[in-house]
Order: C-alpha cells, then sequence, then structure tokens
C-alpha cells in the first residue's frame, strides 16, 4: 500500500505483486470501498490492465525529461536572473570606473605639451605660444602657482585644449644640459704632440682667467673672452679643446655649431641664449663652440629666410660675446676650419681677438705625433719611422694617426703580432692616396 502511492520508484517491480494481491482484495473489500478511496479501486479497477498498460507508465520518463528540460530552462533562467542582478549591480561601478579614470587622466593632464607663455592676460587666462608656432588664448588651471607665471616662462599645457596645466620649474632647454661634458674626455695634454705655443696661448688665455683672475686684475687689463682655433683640418683642433676639458676644473660646455641651426624660427639664438645663461649659472666655466662656420659665415645678402635665421644666431652669439650682462666667469673656445669665411664683426677686438693658428705639423713635432701613436703598438724591429717623418709629403696630424691605424690593420689582418716597415709604407701610400682622391686633380682647371 505504502508503496503504492509515492511517484515512480518502486512501482515497476511492483505491478505483478499488486495485481495479485489486488485481485483478492478487490474481490474482499469491493463492498465496503468507502467513498475516500475511490481512487485505489480506480486504481485497481486498471490493476488488472495494468500490466498491459505499463507503457502507460512510460511517460513517467517522459516527465522526467521534460522536468528535466524545465530544470534547465529554470537553470537558465537563474542563470540569466544572476547575470542580469550582476549588470545591475557592476553597471553603476563601471561608469565609476570610467569616472574615475577620467578624473585621473584630467589630473595628470594625459598627454602634456610644452609651450612658452607670452602675456598674460588676466587671472585666469593667458596667450601662449607652442612649439607648432601659433599662439593660442587659453584658460590657466586654479591648482597652477600663478605667482610664478611670468611671460617668457616654460609651461606645460594640456594637449587638447592648451590650457595650462604647469610650470616647468627649471626651465634648461634639455638641448642646454646634453652639452654639457659630464666625463671629461680621456685626451690630455700629452696625447697632443708639439702645439706648445698654442697649448700655453690656450691655457693663458681661457685656464687662467679662471683659475687667477688676481693676476689680471694686478696688471689692469681684462682677460680675453676667448680664443679661435683655426687651421687645416686634421691639426688638433678639437684635440686641444678636449685636453682642455681634460685638465680644466671648469665646467666645460661643447656646442657644435650645426646644433644651433634649428629647425623652428627663434630657437637658434634662444637655443644660444640658454647656452650662455646655463654657462653663466654653472660659472666658472668654458664653452666650446666646434666647426663655428655653420653659424659665423659672412653677414652677405640672405635671400632665404633659413639664412637669415642663421646670421639671427651669429648675432645673438655676438652679443652674448659682447656681454652686455657682463659674463666674467665665461670662456669661449671657438673652432673652426674656415677661418677667411668668417664674419670679422666675430673676431674683432673685444670680442674673440685671440686667433690662434694651428700650422701643419713640421718636421720636429711630425716625430712627436708618430711617436704618440706609435707608442701602444707593437712594432717590429725594422720599422724606421724617420723615413716618413722626413718625407716632403703633407701631413696632418690625422694623417699621422690615419697611417698608424691602417699599418695595424694590415698587420692584423695577416695574424701578425708585430706592426712591420711595409706596413706602414703601405698605410702610407693608401692613405696619401685617400687624401687625393678627396680633390680631384685638374677637375677646375
Ligand atoms: N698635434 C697632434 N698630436 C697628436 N695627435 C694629433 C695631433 N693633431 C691631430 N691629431 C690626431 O688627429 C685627430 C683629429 O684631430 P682633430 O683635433 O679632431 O682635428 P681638427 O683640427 O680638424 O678638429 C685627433 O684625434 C688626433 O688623434
Ligand atoms: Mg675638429
Amino acid at each position: 500500500m505504502g508503496q503504492g502511492s509515492p511517484g515512480g520508484m518502486g512501482k515497476q517491480g511492483l505491478p505483478g505483486d499488486r495485481k495479485q494481491d489486488g485481485d483478492k482484495k478487490e474481490k474482499k473489500f469491493e463492498p465496503a470501498a468507502p467513498p475516500a478511496r475511490v481512487g485505489r479501486k480506480q486504481r485497481k479497477q486498471k490493476g488488472p490492465d495494468a500490466a498491459a498498460r505499463l507503457p502507460v507508465v512510460t511517460p513517467l520518463t517522459k516527465c522526467r525529461l521534460r522536468l528535466l528540460k524545465l530544470e534547465r530552462i529554470k537553470d537558465y533562467l537563474l542563470m540569466e536572473e544572476e547575470y542580469v542582478s550582476n549588470q545591475e549591480r557592476l553597471k553603476p561601478q563601471e561608469d565609476k570606473n570610467e569616472e574615475d579614470r577620467s578624473k585621473v587622466d584630467d589630473l595628470r593632464g594625459s598627454p602634456m605639451s610644452v609651450g612658452s607663455l607670452e602675456e598674460l592676460i588676466d587671472e585666469n587666462h593667458a596667450i601662449v605660444s607652442s612649439s607648432m608656432g601659433p599662439e593660442y588664448y587659453v584658460g590657466i588651471l586654479s591648482f597652477v602657482d600663478k605667482d610664478q607665471l611670468e611671460p617668457g616662462c616654460a609651461i606645460l599645457m594640456h594637449n587638447k585644449v592648451l590650457s595650462v596645466v604647469g610650470l616647468l620649474q627649471d626651465e634648461v632647454d634639455p638641448m642646454v644640459s646634453v652639452m654639457k661634458v659630464e666625463k671629461a674626455p680621456l685626451e690630455s695634454y700629452a696625447d697632443i704632440g708639439g702645439l706648445d705655443a698654442q697649448i700655453q696661448e690656450i691655457k693663458e688665455a681661457v685656464e687662467l682667467p679662471l683659475t687667477h683672475p688676481e693676476l689680471y686684475e694686478d696688471i689692469g687689463i681684462k682677460p680675453p673672452k676667448g680664443v679661435i682655433l683655426y687651421g687645416e683640418p686634421g691639426t688638433g683642433k678639437t684635440l686641444l679643446a678636449k685636453a682642455v676639458a681634460n685638465s680644466t676644473s671648469a665646467t666645460f660646455l661643447r656646442v657644435v655649431g650645426s646644433e644651433l641651426i634649428q629647425k623652428y624660427l627663434g630657437d637658434g639664438p634662444k637655443l644660444v641664449r640658454e647656452l650662455f645663461r646655463v654657462a653663466d649659472d654653472l660659472s666658472p666655466s668654458i664653452v666650446f663652440i666646434d666647426e663655428i662656420d655653420a653659424v659665423g659665415t659672412k653677414r652677405y645678402d640672405a635671400h632665404s629666410g633659413g639664412e637669415r635665421e642663421i646670421q639671427r644666431t651669429m648675432l645673438e652669439l655676438l652679443n652674448q660675446l659682447d656681454g652686455f650682462d657682463s659674463r666674467g666667469d665665461v670662456k669661449v673656445i671657438l673652432a673652426t676650419n674656415r677661418i677667411e669665411s668668417l664674419d670679422p664683426a666675430l673676431l674683432r677686438p673685444g670680442r674673440i681677438d685671440r686667433k690662434i693658428e694651428f700650422p701643419l705639423p713640421d718636421i720636429k713635432t711630425r716625430r712627436r705625433i708618430f711617436q704618440i701613436h706609435t707608442s701602444r703598438m707593437t712594432l717590429a724591429d725594422d720599422v724606421n719611422l724617420e723615413e716618413f717623418v722626413m718625407t716632403k709629403d703633407e701631413f696632418s696630424g690625422a694623417d699621422i694617426k690615419a697611417i698608424c691605424t691602417e699599418a695595424g690593420l694590415l698587420a692584423l689582418r695577416e695574424r701578425r703580432m708585430k706592426v712591420t716597415h711595409p706596413d706602414f709604407k703601405k698605410a702610407k701610400e693608401k692613405v696619401m692616396f685617400k687624401k687625393k682622391e678627396g680633390v680631384p686633380e685638374g677637375l677646375y682647371m
């Protein structure tokens, strides 16, 4: 009986028993059957067919399938519900994240650009110019320290709306900080062959005024502002400047003339100004401008804007040399291969009036330079450098260095440990040939 009422659990086993039981019970209980048991009765009536109807029970598996299906739908719906509720829960957070991020971006100002302040209009507005060129009327953000803003100072601007978001405190042009020689070059005075007069002159004109200014005061003269080194290429001008940088305790700033030519109008003169300002800040200091002919050429009628800009750069250089603001502790060394093309204004007395010529080495100097450059080479016994020292060909210091290097390379090519005389001979021929090749003979006849 108890087995009958629950679902499908034991039913498969039941029918047979029930059938027999049911038959007996039916006969016994039928008259007394209470109306409440109609269900049972019916079942029992069906009972006999139960065996035949057993397949009818199969709907149960169908039901089960349906149940499974419904359960799956329920699962799915549950999942959907969870998803939707999660969405509702997380959505505001995402929005908030987004908002936070944009706030942080605003604070950081995302990519910023550097410009310069042209004019302050009122408390919150200014005219700025960016490196791109045009000038803009923009707002100044509230957190910028307005006391420190002044026309001409470098500012940080928002990349899109260009409003002023910050101030560059120490506005040293990064170009200038690169020029400072932090690590002294290895070349020293001992590496220079000959050029004794030149070394003495540059010491007197550049180093002595920095280390012993009182000497000049005692005599009552103003020390020269700087010197210009000129002479054929490869005669050791840059080398001497390096030696000065190596030995001096003053700050050494090194520029190549072409670096002073800038892309944008006004940047070149500005760089020169900046250069001398930094030199002044770090004084005592030495400014070395190599290949000055890049900016210092004679002022012909300039046709293009670029040429005029180069001239303005040179005029600024003159202005800085004249030193309306006195630059007592700043010395200038210029170097060039072509002094004849320089603007005479640059070289007039009172500016760079000390001209130091670097001649091609004479026999004694040649011998010395050969010694310097071969001192670290392993030479075979047959090497006779005198032959090259006494030659009639014109050598510069750089040529001698090239010969030594070339001879070393030739020995290396044949895996020899020593450099022999034939190596030097071949090397000399090669270097002389290359030198002549550079200037095709008879081309301009
Ligand atoms: N008087 C010299 N003594 C020793 N080496 C020299 C001398 N002159 C030139 N040299 C060599 O030639 C190289 C080039 O010289 P550099 O000073 O750069 O020439 P420039 O006068 O054109 O600036 C130097 O690195 C150095 O090795
Ligand atoms: Mg040079």
